[in-house]
């Protein structure tokens, strides 16, 4: 998979090298490039935004910059990212449905976003011809100072989900079965006492069967408590 992101603080996305993702990239399974919005900006103070029409607080980047930058990088078969706190919600089933994508393009805005015309013009038939999609999202109903951290989030839940990156693809296999939304069971290890505090005795019993049923239960507890 080839992952695109355009920003203009490059340097927010140096922990793609580190753990997970940069053994992903390191073996070849997730090719990652930044692209400095900043550089396709031409006048002299090398501006990215201006004042929103209309009127209102704040800036709305630039629609010439944003499609100079994209415009290299909308190959066939691209799905485009647009981080924006309006967008649609991003999730699990979202993250299973972009890993199977070859090319993702995260455009990631600042300020109070991108120009909406970048959205209609990447979305129009010209591009969905070439099976170019667009998507809105957001990470959660939250304000970022920007798409940055949202797109590293979708980044790390959809390279996990591709083949040879986890070390252990059994994690996977738990999670989707555990899809009906009592995700995860609280989970224990050594010592078997820790502060007076005992793991669960049918965690200790080597009875798979009653261990998944304690498991399956308490996840259903804990999802419960957390509503
Ligand atoms: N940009 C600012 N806030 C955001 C959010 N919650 N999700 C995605 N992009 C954002």
């Amino acid at each position: 998979m080839k992952i695109d992101a355009v920003s203009i603080f490059p340097d927010y996305f140096a922990p793609l090298q580190l753990s997970l993702l940069g053994k992903a990239s390191d073996a070849g399974i997730v090719d990652f490039h930044i692209h400095d919005l900043r550089a396709f900006a031409s006048d002299n103070h090398h501006a990215v935004d201006d004042t929103p029409y209309g009127g209102g607080a704040g800036m709305v980047m630039l629609p010439e910059i944003w499609g100079l930058a994209l415009d290299r990088l909308m190959v066939d078969e691209t799905d485009l990212i647009i981080l924006t706190p309006a967008g649609k919600r991003f999730d699990q089933l979202m993250a299973a449905r972009l890993s199977s994508a070859s090319h993702l393009v995260f455009a990631c805005g600042r300020y109070e976003g991108i120009d909406d015309r970048v959205r209609q013009h990447y979305s129009s038939d010209q591009y969905s011809k070439r099976n170019i999609r667009v998507h809105e999202v957001s990470i959660g109903d939250y304000v970022l100072g920007g798409g940055e951290v949202a797109s590293l989030v979708m980044i790390e839940a959809i390279t996990r989900l591709l083949p040879g990156v986890l070390g252990n693809p059994e994690s996977l296999s738990e999670e989707s079965h555990n899809e009906d939304g009592y995700l995860e069971y609280p989970n224990f290890t050594k010592p078997s006492t820790w502060r007076d505090i005992s793991v669960p005795e049918i965690l200790l019993s080597g009875n798979h069967g009653e261990i998944a049923k304690w498991r399956a239960e308490a996840a259903k507890q804990r999802a419960a408590d957390n509503l």
